[in-house]
């Protein structure tokens, strides 16, 4: 299945990381299609049930152009009108002259037709259809052709969303996700920001060595403020290229943000950083669900356990049905080989799970232990180890990029919006 590439081209020219602006979330507007054909259908179906289009409501009929004239006779018509047509040339022209006139005028129209003819295309443009799609259609093109319809053609890109969850407590999720961004940051070049969303017990800050006075919280209680100068108080600069969203880790009070909060902190945050690393508590609630749901690209972390197993199960049963058009999650098989504990031998995990795991480490206490007490990366202290190495593979695979070189000075002028540094 197609999945968007993280190699996004700006006007210029540029490469740059993150998800252009055609892979924005369609916003919240009604859109009505009819169909013809049952192929046409089908691919109207599964982009309706597309995480960029969760917003929109989407109704799909069969009959097209002529039963979408019976259907809005005298009655409102949707912000989006997709209709399809078996006809060609002039007949086609008539049928859409037809739907003009029981269409309101705010209303955008797009055409499905088979036949590739640039003439048709050029005429119905000149009628004020927004776009000609030529069927058999690929539910990315259409869902592109959708959002392209209400992004601004020079909107920069937004960043990439990576989100890592535990299929078990413990598994390791946050140290992995914590080195993956840390190795995009420092080895990529690609500017990153890790949100902590463990509110209660994250170990963002401590693992980095940082105490920061404020935190996510103080994001979560006040979305609808987050711009670019309240971003620079609250985030941590740890790098140029790196920056962290740390959580309170206090326990004199309850935790309890609207799950809508943390959708805006996400999309603030990505409108300035061009990767973003969620690290998910071990908790199943409608926002951590949303937020997978709607996440770029998903890292589930297990143990070689029977609980993990089935959990990690539980999650791709969830999460590949309802991101149809997405790649699938990302298995990472952690704590590998815990002296005198009977595991699930990786090959079996694999074969149960239905899903090879894109990186298998080891449990290496003295590695790991050493680096959380400095509150160090173990990609940064231990290069050459084989978990390091792991890890900088999965960190490139995530993001489709290799360490440069020389001279790689990043490719946006990302914390350059913010004004503190350290
Ligand atoms: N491969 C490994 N070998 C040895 N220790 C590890 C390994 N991976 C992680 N750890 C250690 O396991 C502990 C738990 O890791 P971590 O906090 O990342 O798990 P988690 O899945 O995020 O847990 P939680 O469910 O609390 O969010 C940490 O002390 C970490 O240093
Ligand atoms: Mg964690």
């Amino acid at each position: 299945m197609a999945q968007t590439l993280p190699a996004v081209k700006l006007k210029n020219g540029e490469q740059t990381f993150g998800a252009a602006p055609h892979e924005r979330p369609v916003p919240r507007i009604s859109i009505a299609a009819f169909c013809e054909f049952p192929d046409t259908g089908a691919a109207l179906q599964r982009a309706a049930s597309d995480r960029r289009l969760a917003k929109a409501h989407v109704v799909v009929e069969l009959g097209g152009v002529q039963a979408a004239v019976d259907h809005f006779n005298g009655q409102v018509t949707p912000n989006l009108l997709i209709v399809e047509t078996k006809m060609q040339g002039k007949a086609a022209l008539d049928d859409i002259d037809h739907l003009a006139q029981v269409c309101d005028p705010a209303t955008k129209v797009v055409v499905i037709g088979r036949a590739n003819d640039v003439e048709l295309y050029r005429e119905l443009m000149r009628r004020g259809v927004s776009d000609y799609l030529v069927a058999p259609l690929n539910p990315i093109h259409l869902i592109e052709s959708i959002a392209n319809l209400y992004t601004d053609r020079d909107t920069q890109p937004i960043g990439r969303i990576i989100a890592f969850a535990s299929a078990r407590g413990g598994a390791g999720s946050s140290t992995i996700a914590h080195n993956v961004g840390w190795y995009i940051a420092e080895k990529l070049k690609i500017h990153t920001t890790i949100i902590d969303f463990d509110l209660p017990f994250g170990t963002l800050g401590l693992d980095f060595n940082e105490e920061p006075t404020q935190s996510i919280v103080d994001a979560l209680a006040a979305p609808e403020r987050l711009d670019d100068t309240l971003l620079d108080r609250l985030l941590v600069k740890v790098t140029d290229h790196l920056a962290l969203f740390t959580s309170p880790t206090l326990l004199e009070r309850g935790y309890d943000a609207e799950p809508a909060a943390y959708e805006s902190v996400l999309e603030a945050v990505r409108q300035m950083s061009p990767c973003v690393i969620v690290d998910l508590p071990h908790v199943w609630t409608p926002w951590v669900r949303q937020t997978l749901l709607s996440a770029d690209d998903i890292v589930i972390v297990a143990a070689p356990c029977l609980g993990s197993l089935r959990n990690g199960k539980a999650f791709f049963d969830i999460l590949k049905p309802n991101r149809p058009n997405d790649a699938p999650p990302r298995l990472v098989l952690n704590q590998v080989g815990v002296p005198k504990r009977p595991e699930i031998p990786a090959k079996d995990f694999a074969q149960a799970m239905g899903v090879e795991p894109s990186l298998v480490v080891h449990f290496e206490p003295q590695l790991f232990g050493t680096s959380a007490n400095h509150g160090q990366m173990v990609v940064a202290t231990q290069p050459k180890s084989q978990v390091a190495e792991g890890i900088a593979r999965l960190a490139e695979a995530l993001t489709g990029r290799a360490p440069q070189t020389s001279g790689n000075k990043g490719v946006l002028p990302f914390f350059s919006r913010l004004k503190g540094s350290r």
